[in-house]
């Protein structure tokens, strides 16, 4: 069997599939290929079920990428009030969480169902259970695809004009994930900056891995921060290690080996309620100070790890130095995660195609005519918060109206 069309999309997930019918509201025939045996499996899982689907606020500042200048045009062309108006237009009901993230009311489902509506309506036709054998380039810088189908093994030949690598990262293979994005784009030439799993939780083997597992539960509102950024936000401890918006924030910026700071009081400065104890109530104990600073079992765990020397000394009888310590290691608790929980439960993958050799504009590689790259598969990584879908639609409307 063989088919020709115009464009071909690897990847029915959120970049492709709103790629897809962009491209044929422009007239083009246009042809979505997965391997997965349904689309958009991502979109269903994310936002707890309710799928953050953008932010209000969408700016180059909440992306990361060895090129930070290569989102601004795909950004400026398509932003968060275009996919609201999307939304509104299917009816779709949302709310507003704070730092202006927009979930579903009812189900990520609805955003599913949104663009698969489009893309039948703009007459794009998804082939899943397709597995890509092979990409060959040819004469007139079009394509052709060999594969096979999943379920009865038939094999299949695909050509194409303009062809899109919209496979997403490596984040949570149950869902579909691969490297063959990364494949594809190597065989072209492209360069891969070196990828790992982002937006997910730290975790810790040494006693502080204990102390943490012991608080499995405890959520607080802190600063996380390293030299790079810092984040004022939740954090959870877990039975694995440290997790929470704070942590996968910071997961971002972080590289195996390096540190990360907490402050578990951000409201408070705690050496100088210690120093200013010591002189009011002498006879009061460390832990008596900060009661209602931290929660108490919290308290007690941080006690017999960091100051247990100290912990039944009156305040009268420690030196304000050792007070001003005990304070750093509550204002700024500095950690070094033995790694993440990694691609198993990570919401996105940070590195990908390098963007250097590929346009900002169009999402055309520099290097193969009619090539394009889209959504998580480049080296763009978006912050929490709807940014990464936001990446996603306006690189699919950057390439979509390029071709
Ligand atoms: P995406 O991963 O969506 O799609 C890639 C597609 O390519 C898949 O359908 C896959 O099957 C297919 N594919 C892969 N390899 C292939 C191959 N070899 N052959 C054929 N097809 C292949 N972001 C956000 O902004 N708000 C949120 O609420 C969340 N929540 C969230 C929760 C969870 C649990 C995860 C894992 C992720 C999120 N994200 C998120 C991130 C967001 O889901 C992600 O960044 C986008 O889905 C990326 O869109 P892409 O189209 O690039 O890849």
């Amino acid at each position: 069997m063989s088919h020709t069309v115009d464009t071909i999309i690897i990847g029915a997930g959120a970049s492709g599939l709103f790629c897809a019918f962009n491209v044929a509201s422009f007239g083009k025939s246009v042809l979505v290929l997965d391997h997965a045996n349904k689309a958009g499996k991502k979109i269903l899982m994310s936002g707890g079920g309710r799928c953050n689907f953008i932010n209000r606020q969408v700016e180059p500042r909440h992306f990361i990428s060895q090129n930070p200048h290569f989102v601004k045009s795909a950004l400026s062309k398509y932003g968060s009030d275009d996919f609201i108006a999307l939304v509104n237009q299917h009816h779709i009901a949302y709310h507003e969480r704070e730092h202006g993230q927009l979930f579903c009311d009812d189900s990520a489902k609805d955003i599913l169902d949104m663009l698969l509506k489009q893309c039948q309506d703009f007459g794009v036709g998804i082939h899943l259970h397709t597995v890509i054998d092979s990409i060959r380039a040819t004469d007139d810088n079009g394509f052709v695809l060999s594969t096979t189908h999943k379920k009865d093994g038939t094999t299949t030949t695909y050509q194409c004009q303009h062809l899109v690598i919209a496979t997403g990262g490596l984040s949570i293979p149950t869902l579909g994930s691969s490297g063959f994005g990364y494949q594809v784009a190597m065989q072209f030439g492209h360069t891969i900056v070196p990828t790992e799993a982002a937006l997910v939780p730290f975790t810790f083997t040494d006693a502080t891995g204990d102390l943490i597992k012991s608080q499995a539960g405890l959520s607080l509102d802190v600063i996380a921060s390293n030299d790079k950024i810092s984040f004022t936000l939740p954090l959870l401890f877990t039975h694995r290690g440290l997790s929470g918006p704070a942590m996968l924030q910071l997961s971002n910026y972080w590289h195996l080996g390096e540190s990360i700071t907490i402050n578990l009081a951000p409201q408070t400065d705690i050496a100088e309620l210690l120093l200013s104890a010591k002189k009011s109530h002498p006879k009061q104990l460390v832990r008596t100070a900060l009661a209602g600073i931290l929660p108490k079992k919290l308290l007690t765990a941080l006690e017999n790890h960091l100051w247990q020397a100290h912990k039944d000394t009156e305040l009268a009888n420690l030196k304000d130095d050792t007070l001003r310590q005990i304070a750093t290691t509550l204002n700024a608790w500095t950690l070094k995660p033995s790694g993440t929980e990694g691609y198993r439960v990570a919401e996105v993958t940070r590195g990908g195609v390098d963007t250097h050799d590929v346009s900002g504009k169009t999402m055309g590689s520099r290097l193969q005519p009619n090539l394009y790259f889209i959504g998580e598969v480049l080296d763009v990584t978006g912050w929490l918060g709807g940014y990464n879908f936001a990446w996603a639609w306006a690189s699919g409307y950057a390439c979509a109206e390029s071709i």
